[in-house]
This record gives C-alpha cells, structure tokens and sequence, in this order.
C-alpha cells in the first residue's frame, strides 16, 4: 500500500494567501503535513496559517515578497531553524499584468517575469540546498496552460509560464540522482481571484474551449499537487501535468 499520508511531513506553499496556493496548503494539512505560509498579503498569509493551526499542524506564516531574493533567503533561513526541514515546495506565487505587446510597459514585462519565473529559480534555490543534503525531497511548480499554449495580450505572463516549464525539466534533470522529484502542473481555467477579474465575455468564450464544460476549482490543483507529492507519485518527474477540463490536449 503506498502512503498518500503526509505526516511528519513539512511544505512551504508560496502564495498560499489565497486561490490555489491557499486551497492547496489546506489540502496538504489535512494530509497530515506542517505547512508554512508564504505571500505577499499579510493579512491572508495569517488567516491561511491560523485555519491550519486550528486543523492540528503546524504552521506559519511569512510575508515575503518571492521575487525580492534577500526575503526569500531570510524566510527559508527561519523555516529551517523553526521546521528543522522542508520536504515539499511548491512554487504557486504568480500574477497578471495583461495587455497587447504593442502597448506593454516594460514594467508590466519586468514584474510578471520576476513574480512568476524568477522567484520560482530564487525560492527552489534557497530550498534545495537542505533537500539535496536530505537527498529527498518534491518540488511542484504551477505553470499554466498558457505557457503551452500561448495567448493574446499574455505575452508576459505565457513567457514566464513557459519558462517555468523548462526551468522545471532542467532541475529534474539536475535534481533526479538525490531522489528529489520536479514536476509542473499546468492549471486552465480555475476560479480564483485572478480569474475573477475577466469579464464575462471573455469567461463565456473559455467555457466554449473546455471539453469538461465547467470551470476548475482551486481543489482540482491542489488534489493533484498533493499527488505528485506523496509516495503515489515517486517515479514522476520533468513532468507537465495538465488540470484544465481537456482544454489542452
Ligand atoms: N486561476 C487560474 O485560472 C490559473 C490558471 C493557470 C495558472 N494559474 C497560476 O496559479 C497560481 C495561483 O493563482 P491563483 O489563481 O490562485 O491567483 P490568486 O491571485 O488568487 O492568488 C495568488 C496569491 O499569490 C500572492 N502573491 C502575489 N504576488 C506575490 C509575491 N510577489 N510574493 C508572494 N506572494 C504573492 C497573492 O497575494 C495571492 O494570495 C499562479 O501562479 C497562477 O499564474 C492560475
């Protein structure tokens, strides 16, 4: 029987204020699993961190801004010397900031680029210092369909999906002989606060695209985050797993 039990178990969830990151460190809590709560949002780091508390494991939560590299060193410094260890990463983190190339500020680029790539190369380097001396350990990073795909006025936003994607595929590579697997997981059309902010229009026409015929919920990423970091899914990694209804096939 293999243990999808996570107890005993410690993960840092980044982003985990709200939408999937929140629904996902919930999810690996009632695993069995300590979750540390990381997010730019104080308020919802804290409410997310106290749920946990109140579930039985331990928690807490840290207000880091991912893409900031002195942060995310300090926080990963406070997490081993309160945790002892981090078994599971998942880089959840991310925002939009959409429009058409031709009138993309370059600091709408610089931002998506630095919250959703370059934090993910920041925080699994300061984690997987202690997973490569523990020589175990899982690492989730979620992706998006668009970073597949591609899409009008995401320029930024699927470039640093698609990013994502190959810096997960190199660090398997890199990671595969210490036992530490990375995988993707490469959501649709979940509703959460950033897919809130689209107007109907635009969710009219996503719903045409999806083979299953409804909107995901935050639990359908986090069901399969918890997946990939069990002992179920022990001979996956460089993987991209697809959570969208059969948008993409
Ligand atoms: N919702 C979707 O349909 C969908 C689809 C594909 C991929 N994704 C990806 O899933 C992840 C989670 O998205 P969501 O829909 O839950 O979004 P969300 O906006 O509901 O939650 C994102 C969380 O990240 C936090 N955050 C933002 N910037 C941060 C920073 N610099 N440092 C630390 N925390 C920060 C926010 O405060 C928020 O709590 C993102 O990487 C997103 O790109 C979402």
């Amino acid at each position: 029987m293999i243990n999808i039990e996570l107890v005993g178990k410690s993960a840092l969830v980044t982003g985990s204020g709200g939408g999937i990151g929140k629904a996902t460190a919930l999810e690996l809590a009632e695993a069995g699993a300590d979750v540390i709560i990381c997010d730019i949002n104080k308020e919802a780091a804290e409410a997310t961190a106290e749920e946990i508390f109140t579930m039985g494991r331990k928690s807490r939560a840290f207000t880091v801004d991912v893409s900031d590299a002195i942060q995310v060193q300090e926080m990963v410094k406070a997490v081993i010397a309160d945790f002892n260890k981090i078994d599971i990463l998942v880089n959840n983190a991310g925002i939009t900031r959409d429009g058409l190339l031709i009138r993309m500020k370059e600091e709408n680029w610089d931002k998506v680029l630095s919250v959703n790539l370059k934090s993910v190369y920041l925080v699994t380097k300061a984690v997987s210092r202690y997973m490569l001396k523990a020589r175990s350990g899982r690492i989730v990073n979620i992706a998006s369909v668009i970073g597949l795909i591609g899409n009008a006025g995401q320029a930024n936003y699927a470039a640093s999906k698609a990013g994502v994607i190959g810096f997960t595929k190199s660090i398997a590579r890199e990671f595969s002989s210490r036992n530490i697997t990375v995988n993707a997981i490469a959501p649709g059309f979940i509703r959460t606060a950033m897919t809130d902010a689209l107007s109907d229009e635009v969710k009219s026409q996503m719903l045409e695209s999806i083979p299953l015929g409804c909107f995901g919920e935050p639990s359908d990423v986090a069901n399969v985050v918890h997946f990939l970091v069990s002992g179920m899914a022990r001979y996956l990694t460089g993987q991209v797993i697809h959570v969208d209804g059969g948008m993409v096939m």
